[in-house]
Formats: C-alpha cells, sequence, structure tokens
C-alpha cells in the first residue's frame, strides 16, 4: 500500500461528531484500514472495513493489554493497573470473564426484568406529568434507566448516581488523560469502601455475591480484581445502554414510518432493537489493541511492538459489503451479524441485559407516549466530539402533546 498521511479527524469537528458515516464511507473506499488522529487527542490505526474488523477483534496478535503499549507502567499504584477482562489477554482474561460469568447468569438477568419495567415505568410517568409535555430523553430516560438497573446488579447506592455520571462520562466520552485519570481514581476508591461494606453486610447482588465466593474458593477475584470488575461493569454497562436508547431513539423518531411499524406490530420490536444497535449503536471502536507482531490487515503492514489499533464497530456496521443500502434505517432487515456488542473473546457478556433494557424501553415509550416525537432539530444535536463512544449529551423530546405549549 502507499504511504498515506495521517487522516485528521479531530479537524472535522462538530460535523464529524454529528455524522462520521460520510467520512468513513470515503475513508472504506480507499481501503479498510487507516491512520488517523482521534478527537481524543491521539493517533491510531482505525479499521473501517466489516470483514477486516471481524477478523481482528479475533486475532491473538492484537492485544488489550495496556503492558503491550509503549512506554506504559505498570505499576501497583496507576488506577488503570487495576487488572480487569477488557484489559486482559488470556490466559488471565479467560479467568477473570469465567469467574465473571459464573454469577452473571441468565437467571440473574430475568430476575432484573421486573426492576426494568418498574424503573422504565416511573420515569415515563415522571415525563408525562410533566405541564408542558416535553422531556430531555437523556437526562429524563435513556441515563436513569440503566443507571438503576446497573447500580441494582452491583448493588450500588443509587443515590450515588450522579456521582458515576461524571466519572463514567468523564472517562469514556470526555476523554482528557488528567481529568479522566482522577475520576477514574475516585470511582476506584469509592468502589474500595463499597467492597468493605458488601463485606460487612453482604445481599443478593453480583458483587456481593462475588465477596461469598472470595471465601469459598481461593481462586476467586482478588479486591483489586473486583474494583477492576465493578468499575469495567459501570462504565462498559451504563453509558453505552443509555447511548443505545437515546441514539436509537433519535433513528426511530427520523424515520417516521418505521416508528408507525413498530407501533403497529410489536413482533418487529427484537428486529428494531437490532437494527438500532447497527444502525446508531453507542461503540463507535473497540476498546485499545496493541500489535504484539507484525500484522497485515487488508493490504495495511502495522508494525509490532505496540501500535494502537481501534476497530471501527461504526464504520463497520454500515460496512455496504456486509448490509446492503447500510445508511437506510430498516427495522425489517436482516441486521444481525453487527458488530455493536464487539466479537471474539472480549464480546460483551452484558448484550442480554442491554436487549432487555432495550426492548422494555423502547415498547413502553411507544405504548405510553402515542405523540412522541422530537423537540429539536435533528441536523442541530450536538454529539459527544468521541470516536469511541457514539452519543449525545441531550435529546429534546415532547412526550405528549399540549395545547399551545408554544415551541
Ligand atoms: C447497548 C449496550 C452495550 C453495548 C453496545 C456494549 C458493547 C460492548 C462492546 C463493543 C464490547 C467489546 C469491547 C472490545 O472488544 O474492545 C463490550 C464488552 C463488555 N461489555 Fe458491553 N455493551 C453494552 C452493555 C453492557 C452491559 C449492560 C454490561 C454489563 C452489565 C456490559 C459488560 C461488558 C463487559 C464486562 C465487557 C468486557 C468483556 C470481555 O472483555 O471479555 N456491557 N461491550
Amino acid at each position: 500500500m502507499s504511504e498515506e498521511a495521517i487522516v485528521d479527524l479531530a479537524a472535522l469537528g462538530e460535523e464529524f461528531a454529528r455524522d462520521p458515516h460520510p467520512t468513513y464511507a470515503q475513508l472504506r473506499g480507499r481501503g479498510p484500514v487507516h491512520r488517523v488522529l482521534l478527537p481524543e487527542g491521539f493517533t491510531a490505526w482505525l479499521v473501517v472495513g466489516y470483514e477486516e474488523a471481524r477478523a481482528a477483534l479475533s486475532d491473538p496478535r492484537l492485544s488489550n493489554d495496556w503492558r503491550n503499549s509503549p512506554g506504559a507502567a505498570d505499576t501497583e499504584d496507576d488506577p488503570w493497573a487495576n487488572p480487569h477482562m477488557l484489559i486482559s489477554d488470556p490466559p488471565r482474561h479467560t479467568r477473570l470473564r469465567k469467574l465473571v460469568v459464573r454469577e452473571f447468569t441468565p437467571r440473574r438477568v430475568q430476575a432484573l426484568e421486573p426492576r426494568v419495567r418498574e424503573v422504565t415505568d416511573e420515569l415515563i410517568g415522571a415525563m408525562l406529568e410533566r405541564a408542558d409535555g416535553r422531556a430531555d430523553l437523556v437526562r429524563d430516560f435513556a441515563f436513569p434507566l440503566p443507571a438503576a438497573i446497573i447500580c441494582e446488579l452491583l448493588g450500588v447506592p443509587f443515590d450515588d448516581r450522579d456521582k458515576f455520571h461524571r466519572w463514567t462520562t468523564q472517562v469514556t466520552k470526555e476523554w482528557n488523560g488528567a481529568e479522566a485519570e482522577a475520576a477514574l481514581a475516585e470511582l476506584d476508591g469509592y468502589l474500595k469502601e463499597l467492597l468493605d461494606d458488601k463485606r460487612a453486610r453482604p445481599g443478593d447482588d453480583l458483587l456481593s455475591g462475588l465477596v461469598r465466593r472470595r471465601e469459598e474458593d481461593e481462586d476467586a477475584l482478588s479486591d483489586s480484581e473486583m474494583v477492576g470488575l465493578a468499575v469495567l461493569l459501570l462504565v462498559a454497562g451504563h453509558e453505552t445502554t443509555t447511548g443505545l436508547l437515546s441514539n436509537g431513539m433519535l433513528a426511530l423518531l427520523r424515520h417516521p414510518d418505521q416508528l408507525d411499524a413498530l407501533r403497529a406490530d410489536f413482533s418487529l420490536l427484537d428486529a428494531a432493537v437490532e437494527e438500532m444497535l447497527r444502525h446508531s449503536g453507542p461503540t463507535g471502536t473497540s476498546l485499545h489493541r496493541f500489535t504484539t507482531e507484525p500484522v497485515r490487515i487488508g493490504d495495511t503492514d502495522i508494525p509490532g511492538g505496540g501500535e494502537l489499533i481501534l476497530i471501527g464497530n461504526t464504520p463497520a456496521n454500515r460496512d455496504p459489503g456486509r448490509f446492503p443500502d447500510p445508511d437506510r434505517f430498516d427495522i425489517r432487515r436482516e441486521a444481525g451479524g453487527h458488530l455493536a456488542f464487539g466479537h471474539g473473546i472480549h464480546a460483551c457478556f452484558g448484550a442480554p441485559l442491554a436487549r432487555l433494557e432495550a426492548r422494555t424501553a423502547v415498547r413502553s415509550l411507544l405504548e405510553r407516549c402515542p405523540d412522541l416525537a422530537l423537540d429539536a432539530d435533528p441536523a442541530r444535536l450536538a454529539w459527544y466530539p468521541s470516536v469511541m463512544m457514539r452519543g449525545l449529551p441531550r435529546l429534546p423530546v415532547r412526550v405528549r402533546a399540549v395545547p399551545d405549549a408554544g415551541s
């Protein structure tokens, strides 16, 4: 391949944050891998083709372990050093994932269903009570629903949710080295205290379950592994689901024919959620991968020694070679095989919970809010300036029609 200049995605500014797809389509037309400068402030190899992305996600020569990045500090004091499965390779990854999957059973997910319904109903009820019929679907719904559920799953007091929102947003979407590290350190300190509390007063939640295992099984998670897991679940399981609910509802509200079709036939619900994930999923890219030896992706040779690779879930899901007419939002299409939940050994194991929340949320919103409509020009909505996570800080809607509510 001829040497390509670095593609400066950061310079594309708000326009790219709002709609990255034309840029990704252009890049894909030139090849499946490009060297890019990200709005997050660093340079990486970005994989934009579907087949190449899928293959890269299960390529054992690409490491998730930060210790394979050039100049990584492997110190116990570094908050990033709290090991968790998403920043681990086998065999550590295999051990950590197995220990958690044992506790994160289908039964535990199913047991959360009544709570998902209850919180959904409460949140919709509160929005409908507003005199002006207006709401911010992120603040009033898409954020608090998964926040309540992940807190319930982990046994984190829901009163602390605002702190979590700040920490997890800083870590995922407003990436700024020093602030993100400070947020992570605060979250870390909080979770250490929480674990002490679980030890003293165990409940039915996941963290208590893991603490209990510790007493029975010496291979069980250590304290720092449990903190790492809790951080991972809070970040991975919370901002992502918020993004699915808000990006997905925006896609639906922008396509009234699809909205009407779904309202008329809720047997389309599962397919609609998959299409929301494919068309408007919240994970722009995978987490970092580092080369441990030279690799060839598409026609690009990438050196070994810790080159940073990001695998583009969002661009892969719009690859016309895999999904015909990929920019069309079509809840009847075969969206299976999308990469919104990743692929390979790190594929999201929270997917059943995310799907449960999305199906419940979307159906209840459509059933209880027959006049639900956007309350902003979709072309002017602000998006977080991140390539790794795609999300909206706000999504103004009208949850019910109010005569003379003005505009
Ligand atoms: C719509 C919601 C969600 C989306 C789009 C999503 C997406 C993803 C993706 C793309 C990965 C792989 C990242 C990579 O390979 O670099 C991942 C991993 C993971 N997700 Fe999710 N996720 C969602 C919700 C959740 C929930 C609700 C939980 C937990 C309750 C969760 C827990 C995890 C964990 C623990 C991993 C790491 C798995 C491993 O390294 O083996 N996620 N997720």
